[in-house]
C-alpha cells in the first residue's frame, strides 16, 4: 500500500471509532424530546405526589388517562401505552409527551406535571384539564409514571 493511501485508510479508522464512541450516549437516550414547556411556579414544582400508588390509585388514573378526562382522554394524544403516540398525536408539533421514556421522565419532578396538567401549555396541543380536582390530577401523575417504571 502507498504511504498517502494509508494514511487515509488509517485516520478514517481514527475518525470512525471517535465519532463511534461519542456518538453512544446520544443514541442510549435517543427517546428525549425537546421540552419547551413552561415551567412550573417554584412552590408547585417542588411538590411531590401525595398518593402512594396503590392499585385503587392506578385505576382511578388509568380511567381519567383512557377515558374520563374532558374534554379530550389523554390516551388520544399520548398513547394507551403513554408512548406520546396516540391517534391525534400525528402531525402535531411539539409532540405529545413521551412517558415511557425514563430518561426523560426522572428529571421531570411530580409538581411539574402536575401543574401542566391543570394548566396545560400554551400554544401546544396540551390543554389544561380545569374540571379535575386535585386528587384527581395526581392519580393522572401515579398513572403515568408508571409508564416509565
Ligand atoms: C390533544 C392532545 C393532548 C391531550 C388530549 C393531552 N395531552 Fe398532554 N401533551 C400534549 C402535547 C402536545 C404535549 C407537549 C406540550 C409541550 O411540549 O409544551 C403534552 C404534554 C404533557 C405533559 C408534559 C409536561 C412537561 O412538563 O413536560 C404531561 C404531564 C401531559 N401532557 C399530561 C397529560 C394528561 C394527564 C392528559 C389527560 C388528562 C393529557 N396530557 C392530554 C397533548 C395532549
Amino acid at each position: 500500500m502507498n504511504l498517502f493511501i494509508r494514511y487515509i485508510y488509517l485516520s478514517a479508522i481514527v475518525t470512525g471509532s471517535f465519532l463511534f464512541f461519542i456518538a453512544q450516549p446520544a443514541l442510549a437516550d435517543d427517546c428525549i424530546q425537546q421540552r419547551k414547556t413552561p415551567k412550573a411556579p417554584a412552590k408547585i414544582y417542588k411538590q411531590t405526589n401525595p398518593l402512594e400508588s396503590t392499585a385503587e390509585v392506578l385505576s382511578a388514573g388509568e380511567q381519567l388517562y383512557n377515558k374520563g378526562a374532558k374534554p379530550l382522554a389523554c390516551a388520544k394524544c399520548h398513547g394507551a401505552q403513554g408512548g406520546g403516540n396516540g391517534k391525534m398525536a400525528a402531525g402535531m408539533k411539539p409532540n405529545p409527551r413521551n412517558f415511557v421514556c425514563k430518561a426523560m421522565m426522572q428529571d421531570i419532578p411530580d409538581g411539574q406535571l402536575f401543574w401542566v396538567i391543570k394548566n396545560g401549555s400554551k400554544g401546544t396541543g396540551m390543554m389544561g384539564f380545569k374540571a379535575l380536582n386535585d386528587n384527581q390530577v395526581w392519580q393522572l401523575v401515579s398513572y403515568i409514571r408508571q409508564f416509565s417504571n
